[in-house]
């Protein structure tokens, strides 16, 4: 294994160097305080590896995506459905036909909340946005299931968190909730409980089912991003897997994150409802006294484009013709995305659309409300938080996540200084 030199002081320090299946080359500094007194600093943990995974693969520059090493495209437009696709991201491999039957099984039998669970939903204010009614149910469903039994609790959580998100939908527009059907595949049963009515029949429309599971999928897993590292921190305190799941779903709301696409509806709104000049945002968001950026434009590790992106765009047209639906925001966002991709500040910075831009356009035409956007993202990505709690528990590097810090604060200083002052 080759090491890298570092010379502090005048002082030569040697570190090991890791490096993953893919060839990704890190500096292994575990020992570089003990060695050198010194620590590394990063805010925003651009160039720190916080484990060794086998979940997911991304290479920003290329615009790759892989679970388990399976190209998110060709899972997309594979026969799998969600179910299978985050059997494969929690345990590793595709299940086989007998695998299938017992999680598809387990899938159903754990569908529904505890009845009592219920009664939660009637205490909310009207208004109260439906991330925080799913983080505070996953946090309260510690009290409903025996918090120890994490295998248990995979299923219960992914089985469940649906019910939980429709219901929550339900409750915000004063209808009954309706039990999710055992025949209707994972998307399916999402469309049925938000949008089916107990007096009414409902046969959930197999184009919506479709366009949906591929959004599911397309979420995933994202390996340390934001909110499955906040899984990963609050995980390691040996909490259990509902706070840490309930934790990671707060974290995907903040509008740089998860809470993006629905901040993206919204700003296609805004433009469409002052007269549809987009440039002038396009100006805003390059100006350096402007907080505003055009949500759905950048992200941290894709430098090229984002796979997830382009795989939506061209399903926004797919889904938009088959429901006969032409959107106006639709129009909006092509024409932003065009003048960004041509301008400097963009390329220069290399910012294009992520997963955020065009999902939201999507969801609107599913009839999914703009504030339940992020609650699908939450959805989809239920499976890859589950896989990395599940991995970072079977993993014996696992410590407590606790960085350090370089102190920039007062000196020390004394109480009866200043007193006498
Ligand atoms: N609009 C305008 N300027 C931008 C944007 C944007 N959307 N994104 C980044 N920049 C600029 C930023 O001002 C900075 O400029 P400078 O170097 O002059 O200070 C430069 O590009 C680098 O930005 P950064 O904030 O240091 O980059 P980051 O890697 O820390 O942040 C990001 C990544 C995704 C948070 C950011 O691009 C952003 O805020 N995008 C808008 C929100 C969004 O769409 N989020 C969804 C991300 S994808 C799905 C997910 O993670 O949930």
């Amino acid at each position: 294994m080759s090491t890298a030199k570092l010379i502090l002081d005048g002082q030569e320090f040697e570190l090991p160097v890791v490096v993953g299946s893919e060839g990704e080359v890190g500096i292994d500094i575990t020992s570089l305080r003990s060695k050198t007194g010194a620590i590394s600093l990063d805010p925003g943990y651009g160039n720190t590896g916080a484990c060794r995974s086998s979940i997911t693969y991304i290479d920003g520059e290329k615009g790759i995506l892989r679970y388990r090493g399976y190209p998110i495209e060709e899972l997309v437009n594979s026969s799998l459905s969600f179910v299978d696709v985050s059997y494969l991201l929690i345990y590793g491999e595709m299940p086989d036909a007998q695998q299938k039957a017992e999680f598809s099984y387990l899938m159903t039998r754990n569908s529904t909340i505890h009845e009592g669970m219920k009664n939660f939903f009637d205490h909310y204010p009207p208004g109260t946005h439906p991330m925080a009614i799913l983080s505070a149910m996953m946090a309260s469903m510690s009290g409903y299931y025996p918090t120890e039994d994490d295998e248990g609790n995979i299923v219960r959580i992914l089985a469940k968190a649906k019910t939980i998100a429709a219901y929550a939908y339900k409750k915000s527009i004063g209808e009954p909730f309706m039990y999710p059907v055992p025949k209707n595949s994972y998307a399916a049963n999402i469309l049925y409980m938000m949008f089916a009515h107990p007096r009414e029949e409902y046969e959930v429309p197999e184009v919506l089912e479709k366009a949906l599971r591929m959004l599911l999928i397309l979420h995933g897993d994202h390996e340390q991003n934001c909110s499955t590292s906040t899984v990963r921190m609050v995980g390691s305190s040996g909490t259990n897997l509902f706070a840490s799941i309930s934790a990671a779903i707060m974290a995907l709301w903040g509008p740089l994150h998860g809470g993006a696409n629905q901040q993206v509806i919204e700003m296609l709104e805004h433009i469409r409802d002052n007269g549809g000049d987009y440039r002038e945002y396009v100006d805003k968001a390059k100006d350096k006294d402007d907080p505003f950026r055009l949500m759905g434009f950048g992200h941290r590790v894709y430098k090229n484009f984002d796979p997830r992106a382009q795989i939506l765009k061209k399903q926004c047209d797919d889904v938009l013709d088959y429901l006969g639906i032409q959107d106006p925001l639709l129009d909006i966002a092509k024409h932003l995305e065009d003048v960004a991709l041509h301008d400097s500040y963009f390329i220069e910075k290399k910012l294009y659309p992520n997963v955020d831009f065009y999902s939201g356009i999507i969801y609107k035409a599913l009839g999914i409300p703009t504030d339940m956007f992020t609650v699908m993202f939450a959805l989809g990505r239920m499976p890859g938080w589950l896989a990395h709690f599940r991995e970072m528990k079977h993993d014996h590097d696992t410590r407590i996540n606790r960085p350090r810090q370089i102190y920039i604060g007062a000196g020390e200083r004394h109480v009866s200084e200043d007193l006498a002052g």
